[in-house]
């Protein structure tokens, strides 16, 4: 097998995890007027190949180095491709007259792409737009596990809006506790704004379940519901922390307890926030998936 890493950190990381990776040389550059160049040094002649990113602070730039990656290693002629996406971009425009990812899954088809492993891919009708095997890694386990440690008699489970229902609903039977979900609405793109909450929260220790905390509309505009309706104390269980904009100094400067994110995506950490670090995971699963392919 050979790793082959883009842009950021985690790939080193997965490769530190995996003692029997080969890792492939790779450079990658913009000419001035920004064009990505992307070269590697490797040989992948009849090799399972697995190519990391994870640079999504700039998801355009991310999947184009992605899509260069695979070109180049496809004309070498591998014996197989896996792409590890750790927080798969534009999976939230699920629906409408575009759907940017089902396009995404195309032209990773079309590249010849054999599998994905991504982490709490954002729908099921984002992982259904794959017509390539995906292995979608699920939080729900390790979130689990923190909770349990973390939760009191009163502790009620949130849904932030009705896209993280199914996973406070596994959620919810493996903690044997209750959930509530929030109606929220978006006036615009970037802001979100929680309306009602479908049960009582008072004097409850609530914990907010999410995919994503992007520009922090969504948590803490359900942070401010839940306090305002007697909340006792809130904390946030949400795999990708994309934290776009003032985000984190919002976060900091909020009544929220705790928050638990993954390092899925890179970002400087305020001590307050803790991260999950998936990197042992993912060779987890490469190391399977390798098993499966010899
Ligand atoms: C929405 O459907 C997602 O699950 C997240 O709730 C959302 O993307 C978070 O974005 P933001 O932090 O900007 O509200």
């Amino acid at each position: 097998m050979i790793l082959v890493a883009g842009s950021g950190i985690l790939a080193s990381q997965i490769a530190s995890k995996l003692r029997f990776a080969l890792v492939a040389q790779t450079e990658i550059s913009r000419f001035a007027s920004g064009e990505v160049r992307v070269e590697l040094r490797g040989k992948f002649f009849d090799q399972n190949a697995y190519i990391v990113i994870d640079s999504p602070k700039s998801p355009n730039d991310s999947f184009m180095e992605l899509f260069l990656m695979i070109d180049t290693i496809k004309n070498q002629k591998p014996k197989s491709i896996t792409v590890i996406i750790p927080y798969m971009s534009y999976a939230r425009q699920d629906e409408g007259e575009t759907t940017p990812i089902a396009c995404i899954a195309n032209i990773l088809k079309f590249l010849g792409v054999d599998k994905i492993i991504t982490i709490d891919i954002h729908s099921d009708s984002a992982r259904n737009a794959f017509k390539i095997p995906l292995v979608n890694i699920e939080m729900t386990d390790i979130f689990a596990i923190l909770i349990k440690k973390q939760q009191s008699p009163n502790a009620i489970l949130i849904s932030p809006d009705e896209g993280s229902k199914e996973r406070v609903d596994k959620l919810s039977a493996k903690l044997n506790i209750p959930y509530a979900i929030i109606e929220k609405s978006r006036d615009s793109t970037n802001s979100a704004k929680a309306i009602s909450i479908s049960k009582e929260v008072t004097n409850k220790q609530c914990i907010v379940i999410d995919d994503i905390v992007d520009t922090g509309g969504t948590l803490l505009s359900a942070v401010n519901l839940l306090f305002s309706n007697g909340a006792q104390a809130v904390h946030g269980y949400i795999t990708h922390g994309l934290f776009s904009k003032d985000c984190l100094e919002l976060i900091y400067n909020s009544p929220l307890n705790s928050l638990t994110v993954t390092n899925t995506v890179e970002f400087t950490s305020p001590t307050n926030i803790n991260i999950i670090d998936i990197s042992e995971i993912i060779a987890h699963n490469i190391h399977a998936l390798e098993k499966d392919n010899k």
